[in-house]
């Protein structure tokens, strides 16, 4: 892509949930390309350990489901990093699912509805206004292949991703009149922290993976959201699903 694209050295990205995983590796790979990252999660050590490693990156303290560390976003930044070209909102978790839902802890589901859906709400909500003003932006979401069906013991896990999924249709319905970008990234399997954090269990974790004939990198979904990001401004890829070669 040229370099009027989004994709360019000093353009501003915000990723939510950069301390692990997914986020973490988007981080990377737009920081390898010359952007500043603001690397935003709620784990601090770990995102000024990844900031000091970056070129122009930057570590925000945020707790998606809090609606003060969200609305706070914007003022909390240096006033050079406040005019944000990209937005991956990526934090997510399934803390104690994988469970039969009456099984499971009512006060886990709701954190998760809290985190997933109203977190991604609020965060788009923070950045988008000054997106519009700017007729200049690109949001991506991300949801899951959990986005597109439902599988036993994961009803409130699929329910979040689905309502991703509307949500990003819906935002780019509302601003189809503008230049701004909404992409849903729908990965498949990936290994990350994610299934650890799940079960609270870094060996149970780990062994859920293994479970799967294959497995995705952190980075396969990080390419996946540059490519995005890199086609041309009157390009939208809307939604990417993207899974493993080998499930079975
Ligand atoms: N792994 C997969 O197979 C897979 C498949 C499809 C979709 N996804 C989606 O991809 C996204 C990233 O998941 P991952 O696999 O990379 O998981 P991960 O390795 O567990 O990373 C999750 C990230 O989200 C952050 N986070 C969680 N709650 C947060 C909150 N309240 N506020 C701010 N940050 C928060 C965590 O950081 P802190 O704990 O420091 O806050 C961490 O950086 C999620 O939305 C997930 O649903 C994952």
């Amino acid at each position: 892509m040229s370099e009027a694209g989004i994709l360019r050295p000093g353009a501003v990205a915000l990723v939510t949930g950069a301390s692990a995983g997914i986020g973490l590796a988007t981080a990377e790979a737009l920081a390898a390309k010359g952007l500043r990252v603001i690397c935003a999660a709620r784990d601090k050590t770990r995102l000024d350990g990844l900031a000091a490693r970056l070129e122009g990156a930057h570590a925000l303290a945020l707790d998606v489901a809090d609606a003060e560390s969200c609305g706070g976003l914007l003022r909390r930044l240096p006033k050079d990093l406040r005019e944000i070209d990209i937005l991956v909102a990526n934090a997510g978790h399934d803390v104690g699912g994988r469970k039969r839902f009456d099984e499971g802890d009512v006060e886990d589901w709701a954190r998760t509805v809290e985190t997933n859906v109203t977190g991604m709400i609020r965060t788009c909500h923070a950045v988008l206004p000054g997106m519009l003003a700017r007729n200049r932006g690109h949001v991506v979401t991300l949801g899951s292949i959990a986005g597109l069906r439902t599988y036993t013991h994961g009803s409130i896990y699929s329910a979040t991703k689905y309502a991703v999924r509307a949500f990003t249709e819906g935002l780019r319905a509302d601003y189809a009149g503008t230049d701004l970008r909404i992409t849903e990234i729908l990965p498949g399997m990936t290994r990350t922290e994610f299934a650890a954090r799940r079960f609270q269990d870094r060996a149970r974790g780990e062994e859920f993976y293994d479970t799967f004939a294959a497995t995705l990198d952190p980075a396969d979904i990080a390419n996946a959201i540059l490519y995005a990001l890199d086609q041309p401004p009157n390009v939208t890829v809307a939604q990417m699903v993207v899974v493993p070669t080998r499930e079975a």
